[in-house]
């Protein structure tokens, strides 16, 4: 059984200040407890407020948005994995296409930063997926398995179990366009079905493949209906308390 994995990616917003009084609010609003497993992923410059906010025994778990691979160095304006770690990060999302389009990343870049995540115990949130003339001219499937092999090449079995895949499709994210749930479940199915065939079965079922583009208060119970869909990668509506609250006590009723 995969547990439901719902993720709110900050992007460039909050300050600390702001993001402190955020998650406070929001922990408030949560149900008491719940099965699904609830992570924000606040700007680097938030993190600490962000923890501190929290506590340690918080039901709401910390990811980045991203790091870079080398340890320590000279690489001015970047943040390692071990600072992460040390800041009680638990995820790093990786590979997010916006870093893809706007800061040129590749999947040989992703590939490396993956291999740190996993090196200094942080679970990587790998996000793949199309745009939409590669969706319209039926590149969908090869654009995501090519994302997949170049990212994830090699990886031992043991380590993909600590690795969550996000499907974005491009033409979805920040549009209000979201996937409907059959374009959403064919995509989910072609990344296990890659996973499956290059790893195992047993690696494949085990690992957890979200959804995110648009995802809202008002779609999110369709999309977790399906058994392929095992949570959400959350940007707009997780800004909002009302929204990212109901997103989660959604998610928590559904029970998947
Ligand atoms: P969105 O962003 O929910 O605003 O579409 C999702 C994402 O970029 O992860």
């Amino acid at each position: 059984m995969r547990r439901t994995l719902i993720v709110g990616n900050w992007k460039m917003n909050k300050t600390a200040s702001e993001a402190a009084t955020f998650v406070r609010e929001l922990e408030k609003r949560l149900p008491a407890s719940s099965s699904v497993e609830l992570v924000v992923a606040p700007p680097f410059t938030a993190l600490e407020s962000v923890r501190a906010a929290l506590g340690p025994s918080s039901p709401i778990q910390l990811s980045a948005q991203n790091l870079f691979w080398e340890d320590h160095g000279a690489y001015t304006g970047e943040v390692s994995a071990p600072m992460l770690k040390d800041l009680g990060c638990r995820y790093v999302i990786l590979g997010h296409s916006e870093r893809r389009t706007l800061f040129g990343e590749r999947d040989d870049g992703i590939h490396k930063k993956i291999r740190a995540a996993l090196t200094h115990g942080l679970r990587p949130i790998l996000c793949v997926g199309e745009s939409l003339a590669q969706r319209e001219s039926g590149k969908t499937d090869g654009v995501l398995t090519q994302q997949l092999r170049g990212s994830l090449a090699e990886l031992a079995p043991q380590a993909m179990a600590a690795i969550a895949i996000a499907y974005e499709p491009v033409w979805a994210i920040g549009t209000g366009k979201a996937a409907t749930r059959d374009q959403a479940v064919d995509a989910h199915r072609v990344i296990r079905e890659f996973l499956a065939s290059t790893w195992s079965p047993d690696t494949a079922n085990a690992m957890r493949i979200v959804y995110g583009g648009s995802v809202t208060p008002q779609n999110i119970g369709s999309l977790l209906k399906s058994d392929q869909i095992d949570g959400a990668l959350v940007g707009g509506a997780c800004l909002e308390l009302d929204s990212f609250a109901r997103i989660a006590s959604d998610a928590a009723s559904i029970g998947v």
